[in-house]
């Protein structure tokens, strides 16, 4: 899944371009408020827009204060999936079923400080676990060495549960801890600078999903 914050901001198209060109499943738009996280990115505009210009899915991560407010707001985007932060909803079932009425597919993201274990209520009622191997907001962190452990938590919770949640990983994925997320038990990774910030964008990916399979 490529997350296009690391892409040129005055060129989103050419940044959804070289994402499928690299061979990219999914879009990642990362809608950020400045107060959840410092940064602001884009908002539902930037959603509607890319999902109309590409046939690839997109994922809406929503990094902001009051996910209840933008699932209304991005009523009708074409967005697959969208993501909420659980730290910053204090009604995580109220917004699951929300974001499903619209026909859309609930995720729930963690920050790094937030264990695994927070999401077992959750777990049979979202599509998608988002866990950040980074502070949420800026693209070009490394990840989190403690990332690995909550990998495998994760899973071992996901697994008893008989929950169908995919997991994803966001923030600091590159060639060289993506064997080891995909080990731990992640299903998705999200890559933004390890293919922004690649020479080759095509390789980059290719790299990642060769040292994944073990090839
Ligand atoms: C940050 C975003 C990530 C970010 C990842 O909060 O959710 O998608 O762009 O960037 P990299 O891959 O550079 O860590």
């Amino acid at each position: 899944m490529a997350s296009i914050l690391a892409g040129d901001a005055l060129n989103l198209l050419s940044a959804i371009r070289m994402a499928e060109s690299a061979g990219a499943d999914w879009i990642s738009l990362d809608v950020s408020d400045g107060h959840f996280v410092p940064t602001i990115s884009f908002g539902e505009e930037v959603v509607r827009r890319t999902c109309q210009e590409t046939k690839l899915p997109v994922e809406a991560h929503l990094m902001v204060s009051r996910p209840d407010d933008w699932i209304d707001r991005m009523d009708g985007c074409g967005h697959r999936q969208m993501i909420f932060h659980l730290e910053a909803s204090q009604r995580a079932m109220g917004v699951i079923n929300a974001i499903r009425k619209k026909g859309v597919q609930p995720g729930v993201a963690i920050n790094p400080e937030t264990p695994a274990d927070a999401l077992v209520t959750l777990l049979p009622y979202i599509d998608s676990v988002c866990m950040m191997g980074i502070a949420p907001g800026f693209s070009g962190q490394q990840l989190i060495e403690y990332t690995y452990k909550k990998v495998e938590r994760l899973r071992e919770l996901i697994d008893s549960s008989g929950s169908t949640a995919t997991i994803t990983i966001d923030g600091g994925v590159k060639a060289h801890n993506a064997r080891q997320l995909v080990e731990a038990g992640a299903d998705v990774l999200v890559v933004s600078s390890g293919l922004y910030g690649h020479a080759n964008p095509q390789e980059s990916l290719n790299e990642i999903r060769r040292i994944v399979s073990g090839d």
